[in-house]
């Protein structure tokens, strides 16, 4: 009874203000400010989603007002609903003191990922590192650890990728061509000629001895607790997906190569029906461009590429954004599959926003994403 009577009041008031009875849900507004429960803007860039016991936690890049290198470290945010957001703190904090520390301040850290592990209990971060005053040229992963979703994580060490490994699946033939590859003989890039070397694995076979780069990269654990590591490596020109140890702090030594001399980055995963789908980019630094796709029956391929999944206005440069992230959302009827996007702005890098879209399915199971001003996640 009380609540009819609620019910009429609220939609009296409805009717006097000429308005609909307020949603208990926020929209999301992808390319706004998106402030936390400080009213300070996120600051949680190239990031990625863990949802752990009813809380979402959201790890990122914390960006300055002037630079893109890291002067305070890898941040957390709780949610229990995706809209409201706490500050949880500095995840991972670059070392300030010790300058001889990987992780020391001004180094670049990039689209950190935390997954947890049901075995060790203990929540695990990835991220992209470059040592400072080196540019992009260490190209380096890193791994950190804490005993709680918010931290503090302890970082652990980085380094190149499978040292002295060539991927499980390389052929006998690949194999053969792979030995008789030699820079010398490549003077000039972007040849016809230096293209198919590198797809066949020129840089490949470079970084034997010291271990494959590993730049923009994404976490995956698939359903049976087993996790992957994906990143843009060989220089970026080819994309490699690399299985983690069982408590997924180092890797097994197990990869594959896939869109071999594609050029491709920031690559964000996901499963929808026993398909492995996975979002990209294309290489332009901090300028958008057009979004690609990739689907395989397996993690480890055969990998088909799809035209851009992006449709409407600005959808041939991503809605001027770049992939971080597909995150499932669990819903009373169906899973929805969140598109996530960062807006770089490199002259002001804290100022950068976030695209967050629903990805819709085609009859044929074909992941569509469409800009919305706003909508609403029931
Ligand atoms: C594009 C990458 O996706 C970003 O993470 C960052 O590394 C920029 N390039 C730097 O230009």
């Amino acid at each position: 009874m009380r609540s009819i009577r609620l019910w009429a009041a609220a939609c009296l008031a409805a009717l006097l203000t000429g308005c609909a009875p307020k949603q208990e849900v926020n929209p999301i507004c992808s390319g706004t400010i998106w402030p936390d429960d400080q009213g300070v803007h996120v600051n949680a860039h190239g990031g990625g989603v863990l949802y752990h016991e009813g809380v979402y936690y959201w790890y990122g890049e914390n960006k300055s007002d002037t630079t893109s290198n890291a002067m305070v470290g890898v941040m957390c945010y709780s949610s229990p609903n995706l809209t409201d957001w706490k500050n949880e703190g500095v995840a991972l904090a670059v070392e300030k003191n010790d300058t001889a520390s990987d992780i020391v301040q001004g180094c670049i850290i990039e689209r950190p990922k935390v997954i947890y592990n049901e075995q060790t209990k203990k929540f695990v971060m990835w991220f992209h590192l470059e040592l400072k005053g080196q540019g992009y040229g260490a190209a380096r992963s890193a791994v950190a650890i804490s005993d709680t979703p918010v931290g503090p994580f302890r970082y652990i060490g980085s380094g190149r990728v499978n040292l002295s490994r060539l991927p499980f699946d390389m052929t006998d033939e690949q194999k053969a061509i792979l030995d008789t590859l030699d820079a010398a003989h490549y003077p000039v890039e972007w040849t016809p000629e230096w293209r198919k070397a590198v797809e066949e694995g020129l840089f490949l076979k470079r970084d034997l001895p010291g271990g494959q780069m590993a730049r923009d990269m994404q976490l995956f654990v698939d359903d049976d607790g087993k996790a992957y590591h994906i990143y843009s490596s060989e220089e970026n020109m080819t994309m490699q997906i690399a299985e983690l140890s069982d408590d997924y702090l180092s890797h097994t030594g197990k990869y594959t190569r896939m869109a071999a001399g594609g050029m491709n980055e920031a690559p964000a995963l996901f499963k929808h029906k026993n398909t492995y789908w996975m979002i990209t980019s294309g290489c332009t630094g901090w300028a958008p461009n057009e979004a690609r796709m990739f689907s395989a029956p397996s993690i480890w391929g055969p990998w088909t590429q799809h035209p851009n999944p992006c449709v409407g206005p600005k959808s041939e440069i991503t809605f001027g954004g770049q992939s971080t992230f597909v995150l499932p959302v669990p819903g009373k009827q169906d899973t929805t599959y969140i598109f996530m996007a960062d807006i770089w702005r490199p002259e002001h890098p804290s100022d950068a926003r976030y695209i967050w879209l629903p990805i819709q399915f085609k009859a044929d199971g074909t992941p569509v994403i469409e800009w919305k001003e706003q909508w609403t996640l029931n």
